[in-house]
């Protein structure tokens, strides 16, 4: 009986050995293996009947037994691994690598996006550093520390998007940013509290800003990018020659700028900045009708609103701009778009154009 299983054990390990070596495709070893190591196959059923075998008549099948079965898992181990290894290569020789593939759609970024991605670096050549700042703010950063006083027609419901929130004592209301100028106080009041150091800012701050508005030429969400700079001894030209330098990037070089007596609560004196028309070249059109169009708002950093970071109006001046992402592309690529919305609708038709 026991001679029996012990040729039973031998027969099972080289009837396997060999028919394994000899397999030509994972689907024949596959089968292998069910015959000796499945449910019912000849080294499980002769490992069956070892266990009904009393433990003490055991001892050397029983060694046998396990011999045979790590012998018969390398070797199937094995065997996959060389076979597996041969699918690839002959799945190669039989493809024509040289033949065109088929390209998956491609994507791109959002055509703001892409303006937002040039604006930085426009500004990032002349030493400016890109900054982000919360899009949900509190009203002491957009308004407060900006001199707007408390009835100023910007913090009206109508105006701005107030979200439903507890006040802070001392920031005021929370509220989605009207304006990137609310990075002015927060780029401040930052580095003022680096005391001792010398100051020296010179960020552009390109955000989401919000506004209750949407109709053909308004969205409720738009960018901004703002220019500030502030330092010792920094004046008016300073401003001029950024606006200059971005208009001649941005446009092209043979546009002109200039600077028009404005209001703003926190610039002093402030101004709007103009581009000269790319269609008239400054003549005077039916697009721009006396030369010029409109860029967007500027100034020197009012005094109080420096003082309001922390530092000292005496010692620290400074510019910022503040002007409209989707504007200037619209500006500077002529989209005659007949609904401004169409920008933020998800419309593939639209964006793939870009
Ligand atoms: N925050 C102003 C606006 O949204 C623009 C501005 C920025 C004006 C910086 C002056 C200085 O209209």
């Amino acid at each position: 009986m026991e001679q029996d299983l012990l040729n039973q054990f031998q027969s099972v390990n080289s009837d396997a050995t060999s028919l394994i070596i000899n397999a030509e495709s994972l689907s024949e070893l596959n089968e292998i293996k069910l015959d000796f190591l499945g449910k019912n196959g000849r080294l499980s059923i002769a490992m069956k009947v070892l266990s009904q075998t009393p433990a003490e008549k055991r001892g050397e099948i029983g060694r046998l037994a396990n011999e045979v079965k790590t012998t018969i898992e390398d070797l199937i181990a094995a065997q996959e691994k060389k076979l597996g290894a041969k699918v690839v290569t002959t799945g190669l020789t039989s493809t024509d690598v040289t033949m065109p593939g088929i390209l998956p759609p491609i994507g791109h970024l959002h055509l703001i996006t892409q303006a937002i991605g040039e604006i930085s670096r426009i500004f990032e050549h002349i030493g400016f550093t890109r900054v982000r700042y919360p899009e949900v703010e509190w009203d002491w950063y957009a308004f407060g520390g900006l001199n707007f006083p408390q009835n100023h027609p910007a913090r009206d419901d109508l105006e701005t998007f107030f979200v439903d929130a507890n006040v802070d004592p001392k920031h005021g209301r929370m509220l989605l940013t009207p304006h990137t100028s609310s990075g002015q106080i927060r780029e401040m009041t930052k580095e003022a509290a680096k005391k001792g150091e010398p100051i020296s800012i010179k960020i552009v701050n390109i955000a989401k800003t919000y506004r209750r508005q949407s109709d053909v030429s308004h969205t409720p969400m738009f960018h901004q990018f703002e220019t500030l700079v502030i330092g010792e001894n920094i004046s008016v030209t300073h401003l001029k020659g950024v606006l200059d330098y971005f208009a001649k990037s941005w446009f092209g070089p043979h546009r002109k700028t200039r600077i028009r007596p404005y209001h703003f609560q926190f610039t002093e004196p402030s101004f709007e900045t103009d581009v000269s028309c790319g269609v008239c070249e400054g003549r005077g059109c039916n697009l721009c009708k006396e030369g010029w169009l409109e860029l967007g708002g500027a100034g020197m950093v009012h005094p109080h609103v420096i003082k309001n970071c922390g530092l000292d109006p005496k010692k620290y001046t400074g510019f910022a701009s503040g002007w409209g992402v989707e504007r200037v592309l619209m500006m500077r690529e002529g989209l005659a778009l007949p609904d401004l919305r169409i920008l933020y609708s998800s419309d593939l038709r639209f964006l793939q154009q870009f």
